[in-house]
């Protein structure tokens, strides 16, 4: 089998949306936004979809728009932190795709997102008096799917971008040749 995409997993803050330009831009794929989508196709940002109805609303909208996602080919699809949760998601996204998943300590998480007062508004789940142990919680919850679904697994704390992009590239490569050589 030869991937015909990557997925970008991983915990809110860990760069996902920040590395798929670059790494599509170097296999010459098209990056797409998955929270981005989910905004167009509601026609509202996700802290509104949240208000109206609810986490139950947004996952609803997420796994319709990876869906649609997961019939293209040729791209590299930042997700958004959640989307892992649902079975049907990550069924989806191992059906054709490499699944790249970028960690970072819980710290490094809360100074990147608290480093933008609007980042943290833009995240209904983070919202509170106490979003490190929001973090830590959520993240712990979450580890285990992240861990199982990640066909290669990056932690990016003392990473730049560009440094973790050469190195899921890298590995996107090795693995893909291994991948197409043995199909
Ligand atoms: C979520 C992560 C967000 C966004 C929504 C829910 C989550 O995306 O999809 O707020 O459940 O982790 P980012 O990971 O891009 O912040």
């Amino acid at each position: 089998m030869n991937y015909e995409q990557i997925w970008l997993v991983g915990f809110m803050g860990t760069g996902k949306s920040r590395i798929s330009r670059p790494l599509a831009a170097a296999l010459d794929w098209l990056a797409v936004d998955l929270d981005a989508l989910i905004e167009q196709a509601a026609g509202e940002g996700i802290p509104t979809i949240f208000r109206a109805g609810g986490e139950a609303a947004f996952r609803l909208l997420e796994t319709n728009v990876l869906d649609e996602t997961a019939k293209k080919s040729n791209i590299v699809v930042a997700t958004g932190g959640g989307s892992i949760l649902a079975e049907a998601n990550r069924e989806a996204m191992k059906r054709r795709g490499f699944v790249v998943c970028l960690d970072a300590r819980p710290e490094t998480i809360a100074s990147r997102l608290l480093a933008s007062g609007a980042h943290v508004s833009e995240r209904p789940l983070l919202q509170g008096d106490d979003p490190l142990s929001k973090i830590i919680e959520m993240k712990t919850e979450r580890q285990l799917i992240y861990a199982q679904i990640a066909d290669f697994i990056i932690q990016t704390d003392d990473l730049t971008p560009d440094q973790v992009t050469h190195q899921v590239l890298l590995a996107f490569r090795e693995r893909s040749a291994v991948a197409g050589g043995t199909a």
